[in-house]
């Protein structure tokens, strides 16, 4: 299979924020911005792997900044790195100042999606060559990131995960 580019699966969805979307401070609902991410990282998994795709794991959210009512959002998905069967997705997520139209970043996530055949059945998909700074720096934590998971999802003992315990070594 061909190598992809995280430019080949970038996916942007902007849309506003509307009253039935926010919380009692008026500002967006943590549940639908989720949503928003995991249907722009679905498409991203799509266009990498060009297959169905399931959520496997939510491996991070941050909500570090309020997002209120009437902001124009702005969710940016793209494979962050891809391994057998499964692809770790990295989304930012912006927001545009009304007046000047300058993006500030708001949140970001990580969610990890699994190609699987008509069957739910896993299946191999395409490696990804990082091209960026910020594409290599994403790239080379994920595989960290998908050892902490499986272990925090109970699929990998903690001593099998080379990687990550090499963070906390020195
Ligand atoms: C995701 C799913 C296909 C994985 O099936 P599985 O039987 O665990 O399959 P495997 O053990 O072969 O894992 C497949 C891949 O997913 C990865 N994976 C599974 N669980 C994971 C987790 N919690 N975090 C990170 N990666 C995970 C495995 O490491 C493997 O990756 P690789 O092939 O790239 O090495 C299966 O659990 C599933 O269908 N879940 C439901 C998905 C769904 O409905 N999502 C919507 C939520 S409502």
């Amino acid at each position: 299979m061909d190598a992809k580019t995280p430019s080949e699966s970038r996916t942007t969805l902007t849309d506003l924020v509307l009253p039935s979307e926010t919380n009692p401070l008026n500002n967006l609902f943590g549940g639908e911005l989720l949503a928003r991410m995991d249907r722009a990282a679905s498409i991203a998994a799509r266009r990498h792997s060009r297959r169905i795709v399931v959520t496997a794991s939510v491996n991070h959210v941050a909500f570090n900044k309020a997002i209120p009512l009437g902001s124009v959002v702005t969710v940016e998905a793209a494979v962050s790195r891809a391994f057998n069967s499964s692809m770790e997705i990295f989304i930012d997520v912006w927001v545009e100042d009304r007046e000047s139209g300058r993006r500030s970043k708001a949140n970001e996530a990580i969610y990890t999606f699994v190609a699987v055949d008509e069957t739910g059945v896993p299946v191999q998909i395409p490696p990804l060559t990082p091209e960026s700074e910020l594409e290599k720096d994403r790239f080379d934590a994920a595989l960290r990131r998908k050892q902490l998971s499986l272990v925090l999802a109970g699929k990998m003992k903690p001593a099998d995960a080379t990687e990550l315990k090499a963070l906390f070594k020195d």
